[in-house]
């Protein structure tokens, strides 16, 4: 096996290009600086630093979960999100870039309140619920999950984040807890089940089923928020990628009013946002 750090990026980038990931070579910088216990760019100032026995075994370990197609975040164990780093595990869906989106605008339709009451409904890592509580201080957050495993590592992730949020375990499809809630916010599973054969190996065969696939839950949420939103309370969905359009009129159609949709970084509609007239 190779041991300089040049050396242990090229050989990891292609063996995981060869087993299909893809982005080979910016897993294969991750991979090694955390086995350095250094930066990504702390690496290229070091390409001749040689590694140790025991580095190369550790790199060898996380490479072959990663070749295995395992996501890289359950790799690494943690995860950035907004100002945030998340303990993740396949306990838990991995937080994505455009659910930071859904936070940047659930913040906006909440910022002129003192202590917002605020419902994440399926909060999973906690992303969205404990990245409101960090940056709206005085957030009254309360993220559900049907999943208890998940409310586990939402749990560690509010210790380490040192926020305080209230964790519980309900079903959508039971009813939403009463508010009155200023701000309903969801990522819900929106993956049909006939689409999960075509994801991607990492989403497919590793992240929990629960988190993907809940067939109406969007739709549940949207007619239950209504009955705890306050008058004028806000509700923010996202959806699946070409379903904003759908949600946007489901909302319409139930009475929601100032209804808004906001696209992702590359530039799909995937942001539903309406308010209780
Ligand atoms: C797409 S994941 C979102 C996780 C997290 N909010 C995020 O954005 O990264 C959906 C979450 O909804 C939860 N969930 C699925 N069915 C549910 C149900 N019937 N009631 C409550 N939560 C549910 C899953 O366990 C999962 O954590």
């Amino acid at each position: 096996m190779s041991d300089t750090v040049a050396d242990a990026l090229r050989r990891t980038a292609e063996r995981l290009e060869a087993a299909g990931c893809e982005s080979p070579r910016l897993d294969a910088e991750l991979l090694v600086a955390r086995v350095l216990g250094m930066s990504r760019a702390g690496l290229y100032g070091e390409s001749r630093l040689a590694l140790s026995d025991e580095e190369l075994a550790e790199l060898e370990q996380l490479m072959s979960r990663r070749e295995d197609r395992e996501p890289l975040a359950y790799v690494l164990g943690e995860w950035g999100f907004r100002r945030l780093t998340l303990t993740v595990d396949p306990r838990v869906l991995v937080p994505r870039p455009e659910t930071e989106i859904v936070v940047g605008r659930s913040l906006a339709l909440i910022a002129g309140l003192e202590e917002p009451r605020v419902l994440d409904v399926g909060t999973g890592s906690g992303a969205i619920a404990l990245a409101i509580a960090d940056e709206h201080p005085g957030a009254r957050v309360t993220g559900i999950d049907v999943s208890g495993d998940a409310l586990d590592v939402a749990r560690a992730n509010a210790r380490r984040a040192g926020l305080s949020v209230a964790l519980l375990r309900a079903d959508l499809f039971e009813g939403l807890p009463d508010g009155p809630w200023d701000l309903v916010v969801a990522n819900p599973p929106y993956v049909a089940p006939d689409e999960i054969d075509g994801l991607e190996a990492e989403v497919r065969e590793w992240e929990p089923r629960t988190a993907l696939v809940g067939e109406g839950a969007t739709e549940t949420i949207a007619s239950s928020a209504l009955g705890v939103l306050r008058e004028g309370g806000a509700l923010v969905l996202e959806t699946a990628s070409g379903e904003a359009r759908r949600i946007a009129e489901l909302l319409r159609s139930l009475g929601y009013v100032d209804i808004g949709v906001t696209r992702d970084l590359a530039g799909h509609e995937r942001v539903v946002e309406g308010r209780r007239p």
